[in-house]
């Protein structure tokens, strides 16, 4: 086990809480959708408009199996445990946490978010079904299930990081 992934919803906090992670742990951190802009020199919404969803999951898919063997925290895009293979590499290669916000409170922080052109797409409904959706692979993939409603950064790192060691020390 080499790395810490977050996964979960859009606008679970999984870049907050990877930032304060690796900060605790002092583990370097990478955002997932960073690393891709920084490849494609282009935002998210510009691949999601030249190219399609469907390359954008290309990109992410090839990110999680190329990337540098190293102890690292990375944080994914919303869409990356939909994929079985991708949630097998993620198992396997790592420790999983899963950010389970509620809708609302991810409703209240991306509703207005012109960077991710999923959100830029959907009505609200059809984001909450969405939501639904995907919680079922979320749960799939996830080794931990961190549960993020009133609770404030600094307690979902202190608990993460409790979580990290406490499987460190069993392996
Ligand atoms: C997406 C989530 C985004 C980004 C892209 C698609 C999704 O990442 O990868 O806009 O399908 O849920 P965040 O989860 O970091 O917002």
């Amino acid at each position: 086990m080499k790395k810490i992934y977050l996964i979960g919803f859009m606008g679970s906090g999984k870049s907050a809480i990877g930032r304060r992670l690796s900060y605790s742990l002092k583990i370097p951190y990478y955002d997932m959708d960073q690393e891709i802009v920084k490849k494609m020199g282009m935002s998210i919404p510009e691949i999601f408009a030249t190219y399609g969803e469907t390359f954008f999951r290309q990109q992410e898919h090839e990110f999680l199996k190329t990337f540098r063997d190293e102890w690292c925290i990375i944080s994914t895009g919303g869409g990356v445990a939909v994929n079985p293979s991708n949630r097998k590499h993620m198992r396997k290669t790592g420790l999983v946490l899963f950010l389970d916000a509620t809708f609302s409170d991810i409703w209240k922080r991306i509703h207005r978010d012109v960077n991710r052109p999923i959100v830029q797409s959907s009505t609200r409904e059809e984001l909450e079904a969405l939501y639904s959706f995907r919680k079922r692979h979320y749960k799939a993939a996830k080794h931990i299930t961190i549960k993020t409603e009133g609770r404030s950064l600094r307690q979902i790192t202190e608990y993460a990081a409790f979580q990290f060691h406490r499987l460190k020390t069993n392996n």
